[in-house]
Formats: structure tokens, sequence, C-alpha cells
């Protein structure tokens, strides 16, 4: 049996997807910007599909602005809004456990003279929004959290932290690329200045995203070419990437969400009931597609290979990062030591998920914990009786 659940990394792409993307490379393949019927269809295409994404997040259309993936929206939010308010200020606040999208743009920004606050989080992997409060100075131009985590699936508070920023006239962005259609966003109740979106990882297609920019919220474009995207992104658009993506954001609906949340369930509750494993992140709010567990006296990189060897694809830590054998920063920031950390494993979901592969990977998970703790040397504080044989 092959099992995905490696979701968080990346999605499969919807069959009614590739078929609304297919017009757009074999027949209306025009460049937008040309004045021709061909580029007037390709125009269309791209402007309903910003209302379509606007619509979903209660933007105007012409607050969307279509991009290469999250990666480039979360850049453009930093980078961009970092040079245009220079002048304003040189101090962004964000977390410790945002994607390495944030952090190492942030990193960057640092050594152009940027000053940067990162914010620890509880166990739980939750943002203080007084944190927040209190680390906003006079210079805070940014305030930068993401909506749900990568890795553990933690929901952050985005409202009352944009509420605080809101009201210090501060700008606030959030990495929304986990979240979005799974977690309502209203751009405009919520005070969301910026917001980063991507394609993949919503069954669509690879290398498109989008960013909110409010009316009025000064950014600069990072490149300089056309007047693509109302200036703030030049390079032909990739029209029927962004069909495609328009299409995948409109197709997940409340059915999806609630089997995901009830098989993500159940395979937590299951999982748990192992000795000597616990939950990464919080039981309630957290992405309902999201599992994350840390497997006591397991490595987690042993624990893949074995699953993968049955067919089921997961992650250590970050998809990111797992090549880079570091602990993840995100387990390290709610307090996790190296070892536990290394027992991580994370299992995301997706609407294509099934309860008889949530059973079958429960069997599995429990088949190789038993496996591999029997051959494990046993660490301080534990004995033998600790793992009796729980291959039910
Ligand atoms: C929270 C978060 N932000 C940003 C990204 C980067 O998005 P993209 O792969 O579209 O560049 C990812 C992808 O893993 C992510 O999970």
């Amino acid at each position: 049996m092959k099992v995905y659940l490696d979701n968080g990394a990346t999605t499969k792409v919807d069959p009614e997807v590739v078929n609304a993307m297919k017009l757009y490379f074999l027949e209306k393949y025009g460049n937008a910007s040309s004045l021709h019927s061909y580029g007037q269809q390709a125009k269309k295409a791209l402007n309903n599909s910003r209302k379509v994404i606007a619509k979903i997040i209660n933007a105007d259309p012409e607050e969307i602005i279509f991009t290469s993936g999250g990666t480039e929206s979360d850049n453009i939010a930093l980078r961009g809004l970092a040079d245009a308010n220079k002048k304003k200020g040189n101090h962004i606040i964000t977390s410790k456990i945002e994607h390495h999208a944030i952090i190492r743009t942030c990193q960057d920004l640092e050594k152009q003279g940027f000053k940067v606050t990162y914010l620890d989080v509880s166990e739980k992997g939750f943002v203080d929004p007084k944190d927040v409060e209190a680390a906003i100075t006079k210079n805070t131009i940014l305030v930068s959290i993401m909506h749900a985590n990568n890795e553990i699936g933690t929901i952050q508070p985005i409202s009352e932290i944009a509420a605080i920023c809101r009201e210090k006239g501060v700008y606030f962005h959030t990495d929304a690329v986990q979240s979005f259609t799974k977690v309502k966003i209203d751009v405009k109740k919520m005070n969301i200045d910026l917001a980063s979106f991507s394609s993949h990882k919503i069954h669509g297609p690879k290398g498109v995203g989008a960013i909110y920019i409010k009316k009025g919220t000064k950014v600069n474009s990072l490149v300089t070419g056309g007047a693509h995207e109302f200036g703030k992104r030049a390079g032909t658009e990739n029209v029927a990437g962004i069909v495609g993506f328009a299409k995948a954001a409109s197709i997940l609906n409340k059915d999806h969400l609630e089997k995901m949340t009830t098989l993500r369930d159940e395979l937590i509750n299951e999982l748990l009931k192992i000795p000597h494993v616990q939950l990464n992140g919080s039981k309630q709010k957290r992405l309902c597609n999201n599992a994350n567990l840390r497997f006591n006296l397991i490595e987690g990189e042993a624990m893949l290979i074995h699953l993968d060897m049955n067919g089921i694809a997961v992650s250590t830590g970050s998809a990111c990062s797992s090549h880079e054998l570091k602990v993840s920063h995100v387990l390290k920031a709610i307090g996790l030591s190296h070892d536990v950390a290394h027992g991580s494993i994370r299992f995301t979901l997706s609407k294509y998920t099934t309860k008889k592969e949530i059973d079958y990977t429960i069997d599995k998970v429990k088949e190789v914990v038993l496996k591999l703790r029997k051959i494990s040397p046993l660490k301080p504080g534990y004995s033998a009786k600790d793992f009796p044989d729980h291959n039910h």
C-alpha cells in the first residue's frame, strides 16, 4: 500500500486543476500584457483568478499580487516593506518558529543594518501577543508572525497580534502558506496588512503563489522590469499556473476539512497509546491535517526509512531542513532536547487521505516503533519493562 502523508511539504495536483490549466497551455496561451485577443483571454483569466483569491480572504482584487510561491511572497513582505519604510524605522519583530523563508530573510536584513527581534514561543508553540506588544519600539516597522506552523501545525492568535500592531501603527504580515483555505482568513476583520500564500500546498501547481498587500501599504518591488502586477512584481505572469492556483483554492470545502480533522484525531489518539509518545504542538489549535509526534528513544530518520519501506511517506522536522541533520529550529524553540526532537515525525494529511490509509499507517508505526526500540540502546531512566510488546 502507498500512503502519502507529507502534504505539508507538497500535495498532489487535483485533476480538476490540471484540467483547468490545460486550456491556458494549449489554446489560450497569450501573454496577459498583449493587446490582441490571445492577450485579452489571458488577462481575463488572470483577473478572474485574482478575484477568486481576493474573495476567499475578503480583500480587493487589486490587493492580490501573484508570485512564484510562498518564499517569494515572504521575501516581498520583508525586504520590499523594509526597503520602502527604512526612513521610518529599522526594527522588525518575528518569531523563532517561522519558516526559513522568513528567518533567513530576516537574518539577511540584519546584515543590511536592520534589527530583528525573534520572539520565543510557549511549549505548545504559541507566540504570546503580550510579548509582541512589549517588543514594539518607536523604530518598529513590521511584525511578521505565521498563521499556522508548517512543522507542528500550531495556529497563532494572529487577530490579537494584528490588532495590537494596527493600534501601534506597525505593519502586520502573516505567512499563511499552511493555513490558506484550511483556516478562515478575513484580512479586513483580522487587521492584516500583508499575507503570503502558496499554491502547491493546496493541490495546485508548484511555483505559484500570491501576496496580499493592503491598499496604501508601502512596499518596493524586488525585481525591476515591466509594470506587471500593479508595478509590484515584474515578469510575465504564469497564467496557467495562476488559473490552477485559483481553481485549487476554490475546490477545498468544509467536508474535506472535517474528514481531515477526524482522520488526524484518529491518528494522534492511536499513536499516543504507544508508550513514551507525545504530541508536539497543541491538540486544539492545530491545522486539521497536521499530526507531529515524538517517539522517545527512536531516531526520526530510521523511522522515516522504515515507514518508507512500508510505502508510507512522512517527514522528520520540516522537509526543507531534513537533509541538514540539524535539529529543527521549531522543535528546539518549543523546548525539546536534541534527542527528543530527533525522534519527532510529522504526518500531514490531505483531502485524498482515507481511513484505510490511516489505519494501515497506525499499524505500521506501531510495528516499526517496537522493532526500532528493541534494537535501540536503552538510555538512563528507562528500562525494558517500559517497552512491553504493544503490537496491537
Ligand atoms: C509556512 C511556510 N512558508 C513558506 C513556505 C515556502 O513556500 P513555497 O514552497 O511556495 O516557496 C512554506 C513551504 O514549505 C511553508 O510551509
